[in-house]
C-alpha cells in the first residue's frame, strides 16, 4: 500500500514561515511523483494559505481538531463544514494532546470522527497509551477501547478511517517506538478493523507518530502494518520532513 505521511505542525507557525515551509514542500519530488501520498495539518487561521499554495500539487491538507456539534451557539469552535470550505481533507481526532489538556473523551472523539466523515473529510484517529498505561501491560486494551469508541459511532463508514498510533511518551520526547513494539501494536488495530469492516480493513491505512524523524522512518515504514507516519516536530524542518518523505516512498 502506497505510504501516507501527514505533518502536524500543532501551534507553531505564522504567515511568512509557513510559505517558505509550503513553497519547500510544493516542490518536493516524491510527492509530487506519487511514489507516496503526502498532507500537512496546520492551524485552522492557515488553512487559506495551505490551500492557496497546495491546491495545484498532490498534497493534501488539514485541520488538527473539528467541532463535534454541527453549528451554532459553541463559541470558539470550527466546524467540519467550515474545514470543507478550505477543502480540507483530513483532520486530525482524538490527538493525545487534546485528549489530555482538554480532556477529550473517547466518546467526544467519537462524535468529532462522524462530524468529519459527515462533511466528507477523513478523520485521522489518534490512539495511544501513556507510559503509565504501557508499564501496567495496559497498551492494547488503551488503544482498542480508544478506537472502539470510534468504530461504534461511525459504523460501516469505519472503511474511511485513518488510525494513527501515537504512544504519549513517544510524543515529543525523541524516543520512539522501536519497530517491532510499533508493529506489535498496529498489528492489533490491524485486527480490529478487520474485525469491524471485514477484508476492507486490509485497505485503511495506520499510521505510527511519536518521534518519527529522518533517521528511524525508514525501519518503522518497512513494519507490514505501518502504512505512513503522522509527524510533529520534523514536519517543521523541510530538510527532515523531505527525508521522511524519500523514506516513505522508498518502503
Ligand atoms: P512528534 O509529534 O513527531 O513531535 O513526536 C507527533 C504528533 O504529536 O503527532
Amino acid at each position: 500500500m502506497k505510504k501516507l505521511i501527514v505533518g502536524n505542525w500543532k501551534m507553531n507557525g505564522n504567515l511568512t514561515a509557513n510559505q517558505d515551509l509550503l513553497v519547500a514542500l510544493a516542490g518536493n519530488q516524491n510527492v509530487a511523483s506519487g511514489a507516496c501520498d503526502a498532507a500537512v495539518c496546520a492551524p485552522v487561521s492557515y488553512l487559506f494559505q495551505l490551500k492557496n499554495v497546495l491546491e495545484t500539487t498532490r498534497w493534501m491538507w488539514g485541520a488538527q481538531d473539528v467541532s463535534a456539534h454541527d453549528a451554532g451557539a459553541y463559541t470558539g469552535e470550527v466546524s467540519a463544514g467550515m474545514l470543507k470550505d478550505f477543502n480540507v481533507r483530513y483532520v486530525l481526532v482524538g490527538h493525545s494532546e487534546r485528549r489530555q489538556y482538554h480532556g477529550e473523551s473517547d466518546s467526544l472523539v467519537a462524535a468529532k470522527a462522524q462530524r468529519a466523515l459527515a462533511a466528507g473529510i477523513t478523520p485521522i484517529v489518534c490512539v495511544g497509551e501513556t507510559l503509565a498505561e504501557r508499564e501496567r501491560g495496559e497498551t492494547m486494551d488503551v488503544v482498542k477501547r480508544q478506537l472502539a469508541a470510534v468504530i461504534h459511532a461511525v459504523g460501516h463508514c469505519a472503511t474511511e478511517l485513518v488510525v494513527a498510533y501515537e504512544p504519549v511518551w513517544a510524543i515529543g520526547t525523541g524516543q520512539t517506538a522501536s519497530p517491532p513494539q510499533a508493529q506489535a501494536v498496529h498489528a492489533v488495530l490491524r485486527a480490529q478493523l478487520v474485525a469491524a469492516c471485514g477484508e476492507h480493513g486490509m485497505s485503511s491505512r495506520i499510521l505510527y507518530g511519536g518521534s518519527m524523524t529522518a533517521a528511524n522512518a525508514a525501519a518503522l515504514l518497512a513494519e507490514n502494518d505501518i502504512d505512513g507516519g503522522l509527524i510533529g516536530g520534523a514536519s517543521l524542518k523541510p530538510t527532515d520532513f523531505s527525508s521522511i518523505l524519500f523514506a516513505a516512498s522508498a518502503a
